[in-house]
């Protein structure tokens, strides 16, 4: 009796789980790109996040802000590396209010992007964190520890996951994507091929351009993710000889109290 009430219950179990499993996946596709800062030794690609704030400066930048990055944090080490005129040439292009003046003035290097001003577009700032490519299985977040987080897969694959489809409801239009969970995005697609001309000359279809401008927005919510990695290893590094010296002196402390035979 026993048995069969725990086969039962595993059964349940299983056949749940396998429902979620694949309710999930039609109600969100992520794809897993690969990035260069997965992994405990990735680091960002210098180049891909300085075409991806191109992606975000010539297209994103109309409707979503960025208020949580400072112009001058584009040079920072780890970042897009800009040199210090470069920063300052790029902070001049936008509009930025001054209370002081009580008017608007060219950006100083000082001077945050702006937030978003696109009705409903929310800021990109933490975007890559806020959000999750990968769950499951049934919520355990066991493919996280394996593929990662995902913030940025997600958004690439948002950009990418556009079916063309368009439906009006309520006097708004919603675009078909089968990455946002509803299925139903309030965003007109943003990219389309060779709509960024990079100044590398690198690839500039659709699929380039998502990762690239997700790689930016990855770097824009962890500025920090190299150093972090760093540390990590040597605390790591430091941990094991710290272990292996313990582990000695334990042995040797004990050494005379132990019976040879
Ligand atoms: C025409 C304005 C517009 C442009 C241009 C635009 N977006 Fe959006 N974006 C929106 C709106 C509006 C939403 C809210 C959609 C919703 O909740 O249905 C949104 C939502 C998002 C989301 C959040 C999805 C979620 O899970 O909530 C991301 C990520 C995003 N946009 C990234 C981008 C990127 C990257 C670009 C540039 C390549 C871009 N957007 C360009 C208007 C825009």
């Amino acid at each position: 009796m026993m048995k069969k009430t725990i086969l039962s219950a595993l059964v349940a179990v299983g056949l749940a789980g396998g429902a979620y499993a694949a309710e999930d996946e039609a109600e969100s596709v992520v794809t897993d790109y690969s990035f260069s800062f997965e992994g405990p030794f990735g680091t960002y690609d210098e180049a891909q996040l300085q075409r991806g704030l191109q992606v975000y400066t010539e297209v994103c930048a109309a409707c979503h802000g960025l208020k949580f990055v400072a112009f001058r944090n584009l040079g920072d080490e780890g970042g897009p590396m800009l040199s210090e005129d470069q920063v300052k040439a790029y902070a001049k292009q936008f509009d930025v209010y001054d209370a002081e003046l009580d008017d608007t003035r060219p950006g100083k290097p000082s001077d945050y992007f702006g937030t978003s001003s696109y009705d409903g577009a929310p800021d990109l700032s933490m975007m890559a964190k806020a959000r999750a490519g990968f769950h499951g299985p049934m919520g355990l977040g066991i493919n996280q520890i394996v593929k990662g987080m995902g913030g940025a897969e997600y958004i690439a694959s948002i950009l990418t996951g556009y079916t063309g489809e368009e439906k009006e409801e309520a006097g708004s239009t919603f675009y078909q994507n089968h990455t946002f969970p509803s299925g139903w995005i309030s965003m007109p697609p943003p990219l389309s091929d060779e709509l960024v001309e990079y100044r590398d000359g690198s690839d500039n279809d659709v699929e380039s351009m998502a990762q690239d401008v997700s790689a930016f927005l990855m770097w824009a919510a962890e500025p920090k993710m190299t150093a972090r990695k760093k540390t990590g290893f040597l605390v790591f590094i430091y941990m094991v000889f710290l272990g292996a010296l313990l582990y000695l002196s334990n042995k040797q402390l004990w050494a005379p109290h132990k019976r040879k035979d």
